[in-house]
C-alpha cells in the first residue's frame, strides 16, 4: 500500500512512518515538504502521489491555538479538509487524529467519554479540532477519525515524554495532580490505528490505553519503573496544580475515553497505561 503521511515530524507522524515503511511504501512529508494549509500544495501533492491511505499527523499545539485562533483554524479544520478532498478526489482513504480536547471534561469522575457524548470543547485548541473532524467526513466518506490523549513515545520534548528519564537524572519536576485522562503510548496506539484500519469500518475512534491517570500519577509510575526509590522521587517531584501552571489555554479536567467502536468491531481491551508505560520505560 502506498500511504503518503503529512506532519511526519512529530511524535505520532514520526513514529508511524518508522513503522509503517517497514512493510509499505511511505511518503512521509514534513511541514517544510508540505503545508497543509496551502489548498494548491497539497491537490498538486496527492494527485503527483496518487497514495491509497492519508494519514494527517499535523496539528497546531495547544497553546499556540489560544494565541493565534486564524492559525489555528488553518492547520486543525481547513487543512485536513483540502486533505480529505484530495483523497477523495485520487480514491484514497484518510486516517485523521483528533484530542480528547473535543470534551468539556466535567465532571471529574464521570464515566469515560464515547462518540455519543457531545463534543464541548473549553479551548480554541478543541474547538479546531471538532472541526476538523467533522470537515474530513464531510469532505471524504472513506475516513476514519481517531481521537487520542495525552501520547508519549521517544524523541518529544513533553512532560509525559521525558519525566522518566528527568527523573533518572535527578532532576526535579513539577507535575499537575488535578487534570486527569487516559495516557496512550504512541506505539499503541499506531498498532491500533493500524487494526482499525484493516478491518475497513470508518468512522470516530477513541484510542487510549486503559485507565486513568493524573500527570502526577503517571510521574510516580515513571519513578517506580526506574526503580528510584519513593522518598528520592517524592524529593524530586513538586505536586502541583493546573491554575498554578499558567498555562495560555484552559485545560478540561477529566478526560478518560472510552472506543464504542473498537468494542463492536471485536477489538480486544487495550493495555493499561501502567503495562504500557512500562515497556516504554524499560526500552
Ligand atoms: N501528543 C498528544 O498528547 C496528543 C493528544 C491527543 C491528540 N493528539 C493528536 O495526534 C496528532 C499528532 O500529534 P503529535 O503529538 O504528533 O503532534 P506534534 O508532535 O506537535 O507534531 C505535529 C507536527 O505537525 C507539523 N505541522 C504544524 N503545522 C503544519 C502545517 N501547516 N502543515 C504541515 N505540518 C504542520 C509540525 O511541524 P512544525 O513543528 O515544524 O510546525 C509538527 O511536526 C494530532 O492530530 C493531535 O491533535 C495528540
Amino acid at each position: 500500500m502506498k500511504i503518503l503521511i503529512t506532519g511526519a515530524a512529530g511524535l505520532v507522524g514520526s513514529h508511524l512512518a518508522q513503522r509503517l515503511a517497514r512493510e509499505q511504501e511511505v511518503v512521509a512529508l514534513k511541514h517544510g515538504d508540505l503545508d497543509i494549509t496551502d489548498a494548491d500544495a497539497v491537490r498538486r501533492r496527492v494527485a503527483e502521489t496518487i497514495p491509497e491511505l492519508i494519514v494527517n499527523c499535523a496539528v497546531l499545539q495547544v497553546d499556540e491555538c489560544e494565541q493565534k485562533p486564524a492559525k489555528a483554524g488553518a492547520v486543525n479544520r481547513d487543512g485536513p479538509r483540502y486533505l480529505a478532498e484530495a483523497a477523495s478526489a485520487v480514491g484514497a482513504e484518510i486516517i485523521h487524529f483528533s484530542t480528547q480536547y473535543a470534551f468539556a471534561g466535567e465532571p471529574v469522575g464521570r464515566a469515560p467519554y464515547t462518540i455519543q457524548d457531545e463534543p464541548w470543547p473549553v479551548n480554541v485548541y478543541g474547538k479546531t479540532k471538532v472541526d476538523g473532524e467533522q470537515a474530513v467526513p464531510q469532505a471524504c466518506a472513506r475516513s476514519y477519525i481517531i481521537r487520542t490523549s495525552w501520547v508519549y513515545g521517544s524523541g518529544k520534548n513533553s512532560f509525559l515524554c521525558t519525566v522518566a528519564d528527568d527523573l533518572r537524572a535527578g532532576k526535579r519536576v513539577r507535575a499537575i495532580d488535578d487534570i486527569r485522562s487516559s495516557a496512550t503510548y504512541v506505539e499503541d496506539l499506531i498498532d491500533r490505528t493500524m487494526e482499525i484500519h484493516a478491518k475497513g469500518r470508518y468512522g470516530v475512534y477513541h484510542v487510549v490505553n486503559a485507565g486513568v491517570c493524573s500527570y502526577y500519577e503517571f510521574a510516580l509510575e515513571a519513578g517506580r519503573l526506574r526503580s528510584i526509590a519513593r522518598d528520592e522521587i517524592d524529593r524530586l517531584i513538586e505536586v502541583t496544580h493546573e491554575r498554578d501552571m499558567k498555562r495560555i489555554a484552559a485545560r478540561p479536567r477529566y478526560t478518560p475515553l472510552r472506543c464504542l467502536l473498537s468494542e463492536e468491531i471485536g477489538l480486544p481491551p487495550m493495555r493499561t497505561w501502567r503495562d504500557a508505560l512500562a515497556e516504554f520505560v524499560r526500552g
